[in-house]
């Protein structure tokens, strides 16, 4: 029976569909069924707008220039920076570093940690890192002799703090781990996660790029020193994204790039380093894409992370419950605390071939290791189909979803 409730609901997520006008369109003569948000989520016309508007009305260099245009731009584009570190509850707007994304984000601070790590001292990542918050760090151990730890997972797909407890100790620097898994969904005891740390000391990066879309992360809550995320996966733009560094570390830490814009004075015998967070910023950012995260960072907030969450998480056990009817259907990661994304196989069928034929009924999904290759050996398994759900998504997709796996099966079985 259709309570009055789900009426509501369904107005409204019709509504907010119309904001998605990449939703209405096919694929291979489909509605396209649209599950791949974990790899990027798609772009309401309220963004769209704001980068239409950008480079029909005001595109121009920022902190350059003196003329109307490259004023208007250095505005917006620093209002996108309040917003973001309203968003995040950065204490001080200069915290706020743009970047290209989470992994350039990364980098910085594995780059910047090279010139603070000595041989032998440790450094600790989780069993459940996408590869762009595991391989950096490797390169950071190998230039400096550091060692690194991992904190290993159980077959829920959840970390086991316990073993984290018995890695930490006063060689360990630095702790970097995801506040949400990319491959399974997880969602990782963060806080406990940087209060161990900073028992011993060391730093924590969190890697938030898939948190962003679901949880509205404290940063002076959590009290973590580095986190990151990217645009993409929160309904703005590709290309940009932002690194939260506290003030004191950000100081410390060296700049990632030479170049204009990052300098205060530049000769031949000397050149010093601009302030916070120029220092970071080297060149001609992605001007048009950091205004329009500003635009998506107030898009989700008119939502709201409250609605967004109860409604995914509906999604979620709807999916989970429907899927798991399929036989020989396995999902991997069952943690308690996740995302809606669902991560299956079915028996004895590669992902591959399950993910091209969703494909050939307008069925977007992810398959293969998702980047996330360890979690893959953890099960013995080379991939999985990954359906990753958003707010605009609907029950009747799962539907589609749950029909299309169904057909994939007899096909290929
Ligand atoms: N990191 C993105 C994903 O999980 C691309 O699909």
């Amino acid at each position: 029976m259709i309570i009055k409730e789900d009426i509501k609901r369904m107005f409204q997520i019709k509504n907010i569909r119309k904001d998605f006008p990449i939703l209405e369109r096919e694929v291979n003569g489909k509605q396209l069924v649209y599950l791949d948000n974990a790899a990027t989520s798609q772009t309401p016309k309220q963004v769209i707008d704001v980068i239409v508007d950008y480079y029909t009305s005001y595109n121009s260099n920022i902190h350059r220039g003196v003329h109307a245009l490259s004023q208007e731009a250095t505005d917006k584009y620093e209002e996108a920076r309040t917003k973001i570190q309203n968003h995040f509850n950065a204490k001080k707007k200069h915290e706020i570093i743009f970047t290209s994304g989470t992994t350039h984000g990364i980098n910085i601070i594995s780059s910047g940690f090279s010139q603070i790590l000595k041989e032998k001292d440790e450094v600790i990542v989780s069993a459940l890192e996408h590869h762009s918050n595991i391989v950096p760090w490797q390169m950071l151990c190998e230039k400096t002799g550091a060692i690194l730890k991992v904190i290993p997972m159980n077959q829920e797909g959840e970390l086991v703090v316990d073993q984290y407890d018995k890695l930490l100790s006063e060689k360990t620097k630095l702790v970097f781990v995801n506040h949400v898994s990319n491959a399974l969904g997880t969602i990782n005891p963060i806080k406990t996660i940087i209060d161990k740390a900073h028992h011993v000391g060391a730093a924590v990066l969190v890697d938030g790029a898939q948190a962003c879309p679901h949880i509205k992360p404290d940063v002076q809550e959590l009290g973590v020193d580095f986190y990151v995320a990217s645009a993409h996966k929160i309904y703005g733009p590709t290309g940009v994204g932002v690194l939260y560094g506290k003030e004191k570390w950000l100081n410390m830490l060296p700049p990632y790039q030479g170049g204009g814009e990052m300098i205060a004075t530049v000769s031949f015998e000397k050149t010093t380093y601009a302030t916070l967070p120029h220092k970071f910023e080297a060149g001609t950012p992605n001007i048009c894409g950091g205004i329009a995260f500003g635009a998506a960072i107030d898009y989700i907030n008119n939502i709201g992370f409250k609605t967004i969450e109860n409604y995914e998480i509906e999604l979620l056990q709807y999916a989970t419950k429907e899927l798991l009817e399929i036989e020989g259907l396995t999902i991997y990661g069952e943690a308690k605390n996740k995302t809606s994304v669902i991560s299956f196989n079915l028996k004895g069928i590669h992902p591959y071939d399950v993910g091209t034929l969703l494909d050939k009924m307008g069925i977007a999904v992810r398959t293969g290791h998702h980047c996330a290759q360890p979690i893959m050996d953890y099960y013995k398994i080379p991939g999985t189909i990954r359906a990753s759900f958003s707010f605009y998504n609907t029950k009747e997709e799962i539907d589609a979803l749950v029909s299309g796996v169904k057909k994939a099966k007899l096909m290929l079985s």
